[in-house]
């Protein structure tokens, strides 16, 4: 095998895909609640993306950022408009998002005796060593150290861990909204109000990892717009092209540090990734289309409520929108067992911590095909239990 073996792959080789349905090679057709990894918002081959692809790959793919292209700048202007912060950089991926995020980190509190930055424990941020140093995951770290040291974990939701370990000294605190890798685990209100006043008081930055919870999948387009602070930084990257490569992040004017020669991204927000993420923004941040995301989400929820009565191993449905995890008592029944017993029954779905299943299909997908889902998934835990 050629590749690295950086992944458990599946023994599935997908050839085609529709909506929520991937085909395998041998013909046969799955229904897809991983979605690229919370990628594909939009699900497979999506008409209007695909044309979007075609026009513009038939006119200019890429000239780097030493030019002007209206796709680019139509984009940074949409998630300005929508965030009411003030700029914005593209990047290709999440973990570049949160690079450039702990960048303007290192320069807003430079000189000002302020070089530590705080993450959480069970966060997930990427896997350059920047955001691996700001990973509270022994497991992705170990064989990596030393990594960037002057970091800070605080234990999530802990508002006295954090109290005591916030001080002058910290440049920016880092978090998800909703922890997606760490196990589906959402932020406590008390817990960010915190994090805000004490951001406030010492001068710090507060960075929202919104790579997974951004892009509607909360049922807002931005994961903030669930609560009633707002952060400074926000990284983006996952739905916002629907598939293609891109990330983002957003400094409100406190933030808008970076100039000339502080940062750069070769392909970073290219004329193809740009006119596509136009075009996922544009459906997505439509209200109606947003609603449909939380009734989607909350159908889904009571569903899998159903499904706890009949299976006693499910401990707690958690999430927002079509953001959902399944918690499982993992004393009685295996992640790994269910995920592979739902691939024999065509269904694909993905763990999130040690004891959760994560549940991110295209943010378009239908109830007809949750109905489907809720029997898939119904028809495995049978089988497991
Ligand atoms: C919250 C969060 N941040 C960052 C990343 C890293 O993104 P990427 O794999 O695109 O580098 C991920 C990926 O799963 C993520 O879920």
């Amino acid at each position: 095998m050629s590749l690295m073996k950086t992944y458990k792959r599946y023994n599935l080789n997908f050839v085609e895909g529709n909506g929520v349905f991937l085909i395998e090679k041998n013909g046969e057709k799955y229904l897809d609640f991983v979605a690229g990894v919370a990628v594909n918002a939009l699900g497979h081959s999506n008409s209007e993306l695909v044309n979007v692809i075609k026009n513009q790959a038939s006119k200019l793919i890429h000239i780097s950022n030493l030019y002007y292209d209206d796709n680019q700048l139509s984009l940074a202007n949409k998630l300005v408009n929508l965030s009411g912060f003030s700029s914005v950089f593209f990047t290709n991926s999440g973990t570049e998002s949160i690079e450039g995020a702990l960048k303007i980190a290192k320069k807003y509190g430079k000189n000002k005796g302020k070089d530590k930055i705080i993450y959480m424990n069970q966060s997930f941020h990427g896997r350059t060593l920047g955001a691996l140093s700001v990973t509270g995951q022994v497991k992705y770290q170990k064989d990596f150290t030393p990594l960037i040291d002057a970091v800070i974990p605080v234990n999530f939701n802990d508002i006295e861990d954090l109290q005591n370990k916030m001080n002058n000294e910290i440049s920016a605190v880092i978090v998800e909204p909703i922890q997606g890798e760490g196990g589906i685990n959402e932020i406590s209100n008390e817990f960010l109000n915190e994090i805000r006043s004490l951001c406030d008081f010492y001068d710090s930055l507060l960075i929202f990892d919104e790579v997974q919870a951004g892009v509607g999948r909360t049922g807002k387009f931005f994961a903030f717009e669930n609560y009633n602070i707002k952060p400074d930084i926000i990284a983006m990257a996952k739905g916002l092209g629907g598939g293609v490569p891109i990330g983002a992040l957003i400094a409100n004017k406190k933030a808008d540090i970076l100039t000339y020669s502080d940062h750069g991204c070769t392909f970073g927000g290219n004329p193809l990734v740009t006119a596509v993420g136009n075009k996922v923004v544009d459906i997505v941040s439509d209200k109606d289309f947003l609603n449909q995301v939380t009734i989607k989400g909350n159908y889904l929820i009571k569903q899998l409520n159903n499904l706890m009565i009949e299976f006693d191993f499910i401990k707690k449905i958690k999430g927002k929108g079509l953001m959902i995890g399944v918690e499982i008592d993992t004393d009685k029944i295996d992640i790994k067992d269910i995920i592979e017993t739902a691939i024999t029954n065509k269904l694909l779905i993905i763990g999130a911590g040690s004891n959760t299943i994560r549940l991110v299909p295209p943010l378009n997908v239908t109830i007809k095909e949750i109905d489907l889902f809720i029997k898939l998934f119904e028809k495995t835990l049978k089988s497991c239990s």
